[in-house]
């Protein structure tokens, strides 16, 4: 289980077009689920396209430590064998989930109904953000939990010998948090309900549905969900292919609307429509995108998703669309300072407790490059250049998303952007830099020489 390493300032200059065909890695939503339900099934399953990053990796760390065997073959195929479900063993030490949000509290949900003791940790980040809502409904289900104040990392949580099967309610519109329950009431009798009044991405429920486990979605009838899991089943090991992450693809994507004369496409990208969001907004902004070689593989929609330079123009982005987008905003941001006139962003609550709080984070590092804004409690309004913008040094906070963002605004500002730290890129897109290299970018270590 690790931790990125050492911190590792990096600059992003403007230069010359992006031009190429790229795949991005395996979506990190999908790839978390696949080693968890894999280690639940009973047998071998497959996973071919694994994201190899440090959450994901922290996550097959977590699930070795919980009794499963996992492996990668030499063409990068990883197994994994479960002993079935309620068969997670307790962990011999503490389980360090380094960066990942989703890993640790998924894995929350697993642990937290099995009759064992875990104690889980994160770096600073994980351990600033809010565990509660998920250990909220296992303390319904009869889960026994220490946490430090404010329910944060590190915690221990101890499952009951039978857990109870709950109807809930999700708060907040998460995906963590509904998988969490829906995960725990797989090893509780009976049947667990989750309420999602408002929708947000449904991996977990179409992944359970290919393992074979009994569930049930229905519509509220006011634009909510209720799923229900009937537990204590048993899941049917999977070959799965992960699909390129929508979430990463964004980076190139904004890279080339942001930089003259580019031409870039970015194949067999995830097109679930719980996570196209952002594809929607620039299009509606004027973005030149397009979405061909549409195709469905194992119950998810993919396709290649080819963009150019475009003139883009500011917009109002509608709250109710943000669970679809949760994770772009940092890079919509860098595509609004390119945009005419202002951009204005609603429905923000939920980026404050994001590996970073990305609302700030995202305001100062726009105001570090000369780009206007106004950050609101729950929303965000950025003003397109009117100037040269660029120049400035970009805090990250152990943030992934915030130090690809504003390297990608170096590519086509006036002067180099600096972010602080281009190590966190490794929890999510290892990638990174080698592929907006391969695109003609200029990216580098800071203090290296311009490309
Ligand atoms: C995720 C859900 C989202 C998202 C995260 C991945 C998931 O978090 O931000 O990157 O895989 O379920 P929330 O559930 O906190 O919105």
């Amino acid at each position: 289980m690790s931790h990125p390493t050492s911190v590792a300032p990096m600059v992003a200059r403007s230069g010359s077009a992006l031009k190429g065909r790229v795949t991005v890695p395996g979506d990190k939503s999908i790839s978390h689920r696949s080693l968890m339900l894999g280690a639940l099934a009973v047998g071998r399953t497959t996973v071919t396209g694994l994201l190899e990053s440090e959450d994901v990796l922290n996550t097959a760390a977590a699930m070795r430590a919980f009794g499963a065997r996992i492996d990668r073959n030499p063409l990068g195929v990883w197994t994994v064998d479960g002993a079935g479900l309620g068969s997670l063993v307790e962990p011999e030490t503490v389980i360090d989930y380094g960066n990942a949000g989703t890993g640790v509290r998924l894995a929350l949900g697993l642990a937290g109904t099995h009759p064992i003791a875990t104690t889980f940790t994160g770096d600073a980040s994980l351990s600033r953000r809010p565990m509660g809502r998920v250990l909220e409904p296992l303390r319904q289900m009869g889960a026994r939990i220490i946490a430090r104040s404010g329910d944060r990392l590190p915690l221990s949580v101890r499952g009951p010998g039978t857990a109870a099967p709950i109807t809930y309610r999700v708060p907040v519109p998460s995906a963590q948090v509904k998988s969490a329950v829906l995960l725990a009431g797989l090893n509780a009798p009976g049947q667990t309900t989750v309420i999602e009044p408002i929708p947000t991405r449904d991996h977990t429920e179409r992944m359970l549905l290919g393992f074979g486990a009994a569930i049930s979605v229905e519509a509220d009838g006011s634009g909510g969900r209720i799923i229900t899991v009937t537990g204590q089943g048993e899941l049917q090991p999977q070959d799965i292919t992960v699909p390129a992450d929508p979430s990463s693809a964004a980076f190139p994507i904004v890279a080339a609307l942001i930089t003259p004369g580019s031409d870039v496409t970015v194949a067999d990208v995830l097109l679930n429509e719980h996570r196209t969001g952002l594809l929607t907004t620039l299009q509606e902004m004027g973005a030149d995108l397009v979405i061909d070689n549409i195709r469905e593989t194992g119950g998810e929609k993919l396709g290649d998703i080819r963009v150019r330079h475009s003139a883009l123009k500011g917009i109002t982005v509608p709250a109710e669309r943000a669970p679809s987008m949760i994770d772009e905003y940092p890079v919509l941001a860098v595509a609004a300072a390119f945009a005419e006139g202002a951009t204005t962003m609603l429905g923000l609550e939920e980026l404050r407790v994001k590996e970073s709080d990305r609302l700030a984070a995202v305001a100062a590092g726009l105001r570090a490059n000369r780009i206007e804004c106004e950050e609101g409690e729950t929303s965000l309004v950025v003003h397109g250049r009117r100037g040269a913008i660029g120049g400035g040094t970009v805090a990250t906070h152990l943030d992934h998303r915030i130090a690809m963002s504003f390297l990608v605004l170096g590519l086509a500002a006036d002067a180099p952007v600096t972010v602080d730290d281009g190590a966190v890129i490794a929890t999510s897109f290892p990638t990174f830099q080698q592929l907006i290299r391969e695109l003609g970018g200029d990216l580098s270590p800071a203090g290296e020489k311009a490309a």
